[in-house]
């Protein structure tokens, strides 16, 4: 990764006459970015020799996408994901996706601050701009220490808590209150996978136990109510402790109505949700054989009847992001190995690795199903990709909008190209997509950053190591 030194020195770059739009804005003009930063914005900009000009007339010139849920590189349990940095964050370039904050995690019986270490040597491929989130494994007096190092010196001001996954990631109650209570006093986020861990455990166990092995049982074992229910108890912990909280993944309409009803009582709770519980249902795991598997991500697909209620709290702004957990496991277990692959749980759906990719797909889809299928505004789409993330996780205004000074992360986006998506033709490691076959209008043609353009159509002109780690500050509201 880029220490932001020594590099080849940053070209001037001017865009010329595109239709900008950011979170509150919409005008066309022309950008101008020097070393890394946009420098000026306005009308029939000249600039002397040298400079790259870039013709955006006809685009949506938006700000590079913030992508604030991935798991690269990444060991769960047994298995590994398989994309490393390089491979996910080229993915994300060519979705539109220039910031992505990665989750790195605490072994057991170890430091996050090792965890942090040993994510810093595997983020120092990343082609785009990159934070990092802790997952804290255990909470102790040191652990708690050294999560205020994490937020003072490492730059790393959000942590994960999960409330499921026992004997692998799962805290208990007392230690998640702990946690948040730390983050409280330093101005950090706590996010929470909200589902009841132990009461899934013992349905898990059941369907195994009684011959239910195949992957829809994923879904039949973690109902929506052990999500509403693990929601509503993190929301009473938060407040207690005093903390913001960020509810990660939320799928169910019981958790969408408890962040609605803590919000209504103006507790600073937020929630994203994922293109995959927009866009499919629990249909697909009825897909004949072992197919079931590549849809096998936790929380599982719902039924249609949650979808609409995700679609209404993104309306209402109830939910406040949508980022893609990509989790990218290989259906397939060729050519990476067992390890890499969805194929571990062919007996045993518990065995199956949790997690699905989409890194590359946010911007096309919610942009074909959000603005031009379902009237969201392009403000609202913007909010949701870029800017709102980067306010809650401390990016901003350095990335989730453009504006004078801004980093020259951007994306010209043509509204009118109709092209469909095929696994086949993205840059992932991963062999398949959930959304093969999605014809979407909309599609993501340059992506610049720092000013650099990195996606050019097809052609890819970034490089491995280029992205830089951010050093968050704190983390902020809505
Ligand atoms: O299935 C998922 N979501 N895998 C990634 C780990 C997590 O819970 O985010
Ligand atoms: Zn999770
Ligand atoms: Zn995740």
């Amino acid at each position: 990764m880029s220490d932001g030194e020594g590099d080849v020195p940053m070209a001037t770059v001017l865009i010329k006459q595109g239709r900008i739009v950011t979170a509150v804005d919409d005008y066309q003009a022309d950008i101008l970015i020097e070393d890394g930063r946009i420098r000026t914005i306005g009308q029939d900009l000249v600039v002397g020799d040298p400079v790259e000009i870039h013709d955006a007339s006809g685009l949506l010139v938006l700000p590079g996408g913030v992508d604030v849920h991935t798991h690269l590189d990444w060991e769960f349990g047994v298995a590994r994901t398989v994309d490393t940095f390089g491979t996910g964050t080229k993915a994300a370039a060519f979705g539109g996706t220039t910031t992505v904050i990665d989750f790195c995690n605490q072994n057991r019986g170890e430091s996050p601050l090792v965890g942090l270490e040993d994510w810093h040597h595997r983020a120092a491929s990343a082609c785009v701009d990159v934070g990092a989130h802790m997952i804290m494994l255990e909470v102790n007096p040191q652990s708690l220490a050294d999560m205020q190092t994490l937020i003072t010196r490492d730059g790393v001001t959000s942590f994960k808590l999960f409330m499921a996954y026992p004997g692998v990631l799962m805290l208990d109650d007392g230690s998640l209150f702990k946690a948040m209570r730390l983050a409280a006093g330093h101005g950090a986020m706590i996010c929470v996978h909200a589902e009841n861990g132990q009461v899934i455990q013992v349905l898990v166990e059941e369907a195994v136990a009684t011959g239910r092995g195949g992957p829809k049982y994923h879904s039949e074992t973690r109902p929506t109510l052990l999500e509403g229910e693990a929601t509503h108890r993190a929301i009473k912990l938060a407040e207690l402790a005093k903390t913001p909280l960020y509810v990660v993944h939320l799928s169910a309409r019981e958790a969408l109505a408890a962040v609605a009803e803590a919000r209504d009582h103006d507790l600073p709770v937020y929630a994203e949700t994922c293109p995959h519980y927009l866009f499919l249902t629990n249909e697909e795991y009825a897909r004949p054989g072992f197919e079931g598997a590549k849809y096998v991500m936790t929380p599982p697909l719902r039924d249609p009847s949650h979808q609409q209620a995700l679609w209404r709290g993104l309306r209402t702004n109830d939910l406040q992001v949508i980022s893609t957990d990509h989790c990218p496991f290989c259906f397939n277990e060729q050519p990476f190995g067992l390890k890499f692959s969805k194929q571990q749980g062919q007996q045993d759906f518990s065995k199956i690795p949790n997690g699905a990719p989409g890194i590359e797909t946010r911007l096309p889809l919610v942009y074909h199903g959000g603005v031009r299928t379902r009237g969201m505004s392009l403000h609202r789409f913007v909010a949701l990709m870029a800017t709102n993330p980067a306010k809650l996780f401390g990016l901003f205004p350095k990335k989730g909008t453009i504006a004078v000074g801004s980093d020259g992360d951007l994306v010209l986006f043509d509204p009118n190209e109709t092209w469909t998506i095929r696994a086949s033709e993205h840059h992932s490691r991963v062999d398949y997509s959930l959304f093969e076959g999605y014809t979407l209008t909309g599609r993501v043609q340059k992506v610049f950053l720092r000013g650099q353009c990195i996606v050019d159509g097809k052609e890819w002109r970034g490089r491995e190591g280029m992205g830089e780690f951010i050093h968050r500050g704190e983390c902020g509201r809505l």
